[in-house]
């Protein structure tokens, strides 16, 4: 059988021709080098006989695969349904050539490997994630009875599922039967889908996030180009589309086109996207009891590549990740390109995630070491720079500035007038907050609302800032819940300033979208950081006022106005992550033991890490108690 395949470049093409002549018994008459005639792209035609060879047994080129590649003017690239083997030894070969178990991910990735997504989950996987599915069912019935409003969310959230050759892979984000231009929400969001993810898994619906988190790890490997440059490997789309593609003999199959900011409106870097794929699948593992699937070769493959990625040596002085505006759910320019909390702290999960999930062997120990320390100086960097309340304010307003010397007080030197006017009002006795981002002569002042919400769940914040942040919720209701769950951000820029800072962006005028819109889809994020403070009296209360509104107004994707009494002016309806927000603050709320699945508490061992390497000079110094005893702010 024959199986072609068309390269974007000769990088690609290099690549899986290096590993087919690297395949010890793969006849090398099979391969057909490059040809010149195809420009820039490349194709590769490996005719695939029946050898006596390990091959023969492969899954990688097995007989059901149809690969088409498309490469076309357009420069993205169609993956079709059994590119999953191939990626197992593309990814492979780059990012374990200095690896010396190479040999032996190599081939078990390639050959002996569990079997790829689209094949039918095994016999005892089954029963494993059955048995959570039942002890769930069970659980709901020990509960109370489904509301009206929850039954029809419920079926929302099912029409909203794409399926790709007959299985559910994931939610589209948005599904308003009305919208004749429904531009790019038609796709599958890999940061909306967290939410769907979750309320399915706290369900005991287990298959449709396995199958999200294979297929979109087969997307991850494939060579991407935007405008003749291929960003690193181990990039995760922003989203995906399942489209038909026809065959020659006029039939169709179904491919999956990934979409890594190519197309996405102002080519903005999905950069949250990787580090919600490993979050989603620790989370996969915690409540279905199904850990073979992060066991598998292929995902710790994608695990490390995502890591490699993240943890890559560059210019930048902090530990915190350096990114460009619109890399998160915020993916349009509003003035958070450098080191956003918002990143940053899914950032902190992700790496916590990966150290629970990575296996201990001897080609993943420099990664883990270096996964130890940058938590540790993550956390240390976040508490000690981003915190601010009333005592630290005050703090920076009678700073010194340029100050040159290991020992500043003033570390970016921040210009004390910089401290917004609205700030010195608003701070209130208790309570505090990580603001958005840090930079040399630099706080963003403002409150962003999923960062500081996950920097809870994360214990990326110390204790008493968890509780701080919760508090200054509770102090600052109206402005940061007001008449619908929760403000992105608080306050919008306004003026001149939203001029400079959006780029007088239309649809992020003050108080809407973006600039200080209120999103449902952040109450799930609430509730989880509630229940982990035991603060439920809070995410009750933010859930009433939910409840009274999202189903009358066609669970709008945000709301105007600075206390959100508006749908927003071009929120799209039926938007699924606020559907699925909704239903998983319920099921949390219901589920307080699959909750705590779901969040940290604090490490001692990266504080213990952290203050061994400041006080570095004085090893007696080096202890957990001191780790414990200077929980650092
Ligand atoms: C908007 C949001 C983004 C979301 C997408 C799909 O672009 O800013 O966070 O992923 O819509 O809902």
């Amino acid at each position: 059988m024959t199986a072609i395949y068309k390269f974007t470049n000769m990088k690609s093409c290099c690549r899986i021709l290096n590993t087919l002549f690297l395949a010890p018994s793969l006849p090398k008459s099979s391969v057909v080098s490059p040809n010149p005639n195809y420009c820039s792209t490349f194709r590769l035609k490996a005719i695939l006989g029946r050898t006596n060879s390990t091959w023969g047994q492969s899954r990688i080129f097995s007989s059901s695969c149809h690969f088409n590649f498309s490469t076309t003017a357009r420069t993205h690239f169609l993956v079709a349904r059994a590119a999953p083997d191939l990626r197992n030894f593309s990814a492979s070969v780059e990012s374990h050539a200095n690896d010396k178990n190479f040999d032996r991910i190599y081939m078990q990735g390639g050959i002996n490997v569990k079997p790829p997504p689209d094949e039918k989950i095994g016999a005892d996987e089954r029963v494993e994630v059955g048995e959570n599915v039942r002890k769930s069912e069970c659980s709901r019935e020990a509960g109370k009875e489904e509301s009206e409003m929850e039954k029809e969310a419920w079926k929302l959230l099912r029409n909203a599922v794409v399926t790709y050759c007959g299985s559910p892979v994931g939610t589209v984000a948005a599904n308003d039967p009305n919208d004749k231009t429904p531009l790019n929400y038609d796709q599958v969001f890999i940061r909306d889908f967290v939410a769907s993810a979750f309320a399915f898994l706290l369900k005991g619906e287990g298959e449709i996030v396995r199958n999200f988190v294979l297929h979109t790890l087969q997307l991850q490997s494939w060579e991407k180009t935007v405008d003749c440059y291929s960003p690193g490997q181990g990039l995760m789309p922003a989203s995906f589309k399942v489209r038909s593609v026809a065959l020659d003999d006029n039939k169709f199959e179904e491919v999956l086109d990934p979409d890594f900011g190519e197309s996405a409106i102002g080519r903005v870097a999905p950069v949250d996207s990787g580090l919600w794929w490993i979050i989603l699948l620790r989370a996969y593992g915690k409540l279905t009891g199904d850990y073979g699937l992060q066991e598998r070769v292929d995902v710790q493959t994608g695990i490390k590549l995502i890591l490699n990625l993240c943890l890559s040596d560059g210019f930048d002085m902090f530990p915190s990740l350096l990114v460009t505006d619109g890399s998160c759910m915020i993916d349009r320019r509003m003035g958070i390109h450098g080191h956003p909390l918002e990143i940053q702290s899914l950032f902190y999960s992700a790496l916590r995630c990966a150290r629970e999930m990575l296996a201990l062997d001897e080609g993943s120990k420099n990664l883990v070491r270096a996964i130890n320390n940058r938590l540790s100086a993550l956390s240390f960097h976040i508490r000690e720079y981003y915190w601010v309340d009333l005592k630290k304010i005050n703090e920076i307003y009678r700073y010194k500035t340029e100050e040159y010397s290991t020992e500043a007080t003033n570390k970016f030197n921040i210009y004390p007038d910089q401290i917004p006017h609205w700030l010195m009002d608003w701070i209130p006795e208790t309570g505090g907050y990580l603001i958005g981002n840090l930079q040399p002569a630099h706080m963003d002042f403002r409150f962003f609302t999923l960062g500081n919400l996950w920097s809870i769940v994360s214990s990326l914040g110390t204790l008493r800032q968890n509780e701080a942040v919760l508090n200054l919720i509770d102090a600052k209701w109206d402005d940061l819940i007001g008449q619908m769950p929760l403000k992105i951000c608080y306050p919008a820029v306004e003026s001149e300033e939203w001029r400079i800072i959006t780029g007088s962006d239309p649809k992020n005028t003050p108080w809407s979208y973006h600039n200080g819109g209120s999103w449902p889809t952040l109450l799930w994020q609430f509730t989880l950081a509630c229940m982990k403070m035991r603060r439920m009296d809070l995410a009750k209360k933010a859930l009433d006022i939910a409840e009274k509104r999202l189903s009358l107004d066609g669970w709008p994707e945000y709301y105007d106005t600075r206390s959100g009494k508006f749908i927003g002016k071009q929120a799209r309806l039926y938007q699924t992550w606020s559907i699925a927000g909704y239903l998983t603050s319920k099921i949390l709320m219901e589920k307080p033991d699959a909750a705590a699945l779901l969040f940290w508490e604090e490490d001692y061992d990266i504080l213990e890490n952290c203050i061994c390497a400041l006080s570095n000079s004085n090893r007696k110094k080096c202890s957990r108690r001191l780790a414990k005893s200077q929980i650092l702010v």
